[in-house]
């Protein structure tokens, strides 16, 4: 038998913080932070999901109608519309599975908190509240290094680094580890992070290639599981469902399974609840060799049957005081972070529609801008993060580029994205993409433009950008103003 919550409740004595976080978008950071979450709370551990994506995929994948919603992370963090309590904002969706739900409006946090100070801090102290109401808080994280991330990593203690099998995975992790080891150094706050191999084909020799070699040179810094393509996990996500409910018997359902066992292993063992009992028709998860050798080709899915998945007793994941916690947590962070926000801020063009907010690091062109200030840790990670072969557009609301103004929207799945405005008579002009960010670049005069993507066939406002108004017809357009030479605003 599991052992029911009522036991849990009593027995606990700590609250385990995840960050599912890699500045990469498009590597299965919300499918794991969705599925993680699911299969935890199945495991009667009571979970809490905080989306800190302004684009929302988390709240998306869980929620029918996330139309209704009113408040949202940004309320709390802002204390907006008298919300001062995480409470306030949690929505039920699964038993023992609450969301901290996010929408766009989440992207202008880093500007509205511009002058206030320990802004880095405010997921952390909001998550005080709760200590006593969950087992684990996983958070989600968007595409970017900046103030919200920070936030996400301030607030948690571990960190799992999803990353998609590919020429820029190791440099991608290596950067990744850095930005927290320069948390730890600068800011004393420690986190452990592991990498999770996701959207394994296991079909080229390259992609077995790198994900050997990101075990190999990672060692137990990243997880035995593996995360195998499986076109289940986008289907569910579509239907609002975690997988175990959607498909039970994919690999993806398998696959994360396994995950949230090893997670589940590395519970402080002393108020650990019982463990839970082996189930046979789990055997299905894959063990980790195995899974690198038998992932399912995304043309012929099917199930893999492989031995019985090892336990880990220890390796990144150590058993925390709850003191050494509080003490890691209540060390002064916000010199370090202050500089690297405004190095972050310092960084984004001064152009126009870049209206909102310091996420989006590296979507700058803006040569220069390097203040003297940056701890030289720091600039290790930037060098690195700077350097060409790592240079490749990230999503952003539309900027002006050589040659007019860049439209950029993030969606990796998608088969075609189109870009409708009035600029060209709201008829949809096809996108190119590269790794998932869909581009267009439009000649423009200054003036003031209504605009949408279509992606596969479906019309939707920019994720990154705040300006939205209504149509006539219901629903709303984007919106932005280009202005004349010196400077270009978003109104
Ligand atoms: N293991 C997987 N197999 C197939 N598709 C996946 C897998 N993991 C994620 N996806 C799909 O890839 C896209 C990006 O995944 P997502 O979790 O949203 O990444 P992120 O949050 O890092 O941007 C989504 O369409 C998602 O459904
Ligand atoms: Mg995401």
């Amino acid at each position: 038998m599991i052992s029911g919550p009522a036991s849990v409740r009593e027995r606990r004595l700590w609250m385990r913080t995840i960050a599912i976080v890699n500045q990469k978008g498009g590597c299965g950071k919300t499918t794991t932070a969705i599925n993680l979450s699911a299969f935890l709370a199945s495991e009667t551990r009571r979970v809490l999901l905080i989306d800190m994506d302004p684009q929302g995929h988390a709240t998306l994948g869980l929620l029918r109608d996330p139309s209704q919603l009113e408040k949202t992370v940004y309320e709390v963090l802002t204390h907006e519309q008298g919300v001062t309590a995480l409470a306030e904002i949690i929505v039920r969706v699964r038993e023992n599975l609450d969301l901290a739900p996010a929408d766009v409006l989440l992207s202008a946090l880093p500007e509205k908190l511009r002058e206030t100070p320990g802004k880095e801090n405010k997921l952390s102290e909001v998550l005080e509240e709760i200590r006593k109401d969950y087992d684990y808080v996983i958070v989600d994280c968007p595409p970017s290094v900046g103030l919200l991330t920070f936030n996400a990593l301030k607030a948690c203690t571990e960190a799992i680094i999803p990353v998609e099998p590919s020429f820029f995975s190791l440099q991608g992790i290596a950067r990744q580890m850095e930005t927290l080891d320069l948390l730890a150094t600068t800011a004393g706050h420690n986190i452990k992070a592991r990498a999770l191999i996701t959207l394994y084909t296991g079909r080229s020799d390259f992609a077995k290639a790198v994900a050997e070699e990101i075990r190999k040179h990672l060692g137990d810094r990243s997880f035995n599981t593996v995360i195998r393509f499986s076109l289940k996990l986008p289907e569910a996500v579509g239907h609002g469902l975690p997988i175990a409910e959607f498909s039970p018997r994919s690999s993806g359902c398998a696959d994360y399974r396994a995950l949230a066992r090893e997670v589940l292993a590395d519970e402080p063992p002393k108020f650990a609840p019982s463990r839970v009992e082996e189930d046979p028709e789990e055997a299905i998860a894959p063990a980790p060799a195995a899974a690198l050798e038998q992932a399912e080709s995304p043309l012929e899915p099917r199930m893999q049957v492989s031995p019985p998945i090892p336990v880990i007793g220890e390796g990144l994941f150590t058993v925390e005081t709850p003191r050494a916690r509080e003490e890691a947590n209540s060390l002064p962070p916000a010199a370090v972070l202050e500089q690297a926000e405004s190095f972050l801020e310092s960084r984004m063009p001064a152009a126009p529609p870049m209206p909102i907010n310091g996420e989006g690091l590296f979507t700058s062109e803006a040569p220069g801008a390097r203040e003297e200030t940056i701890p030289p840790a720091l600039a290790a990670v930037f060098e690195q993060a700077e350097s060409p072969l790592e240079r490749r557009i990230q999503a952003s609301p539309p900027m002006p580029v050589n040659g007019g103004v860049r439209f950029t929207i993030e969606a990796p799945g998608a088969r075609s994205v189109q870009l409708a405005a009035d600029f060209n008579d709201w008829v949809a002009d096809e996108m190119q993409s590269r790794d998932g960010i869909w581009t267009k670049v439009v000649p423009l005069p200054p003036g003031r433009y209504h605009y949408r993507y279509v992606v596969d066939g479906g019309w939707q406002t920019d994720p990154l950008n705040v300006h939205l108004e209504p149509t006539p017809w219901g629903g709303y357009n984007s919106v932005f103003v280009l202005e004349g030479n010196n400077g270009n605003k978003v109104h």
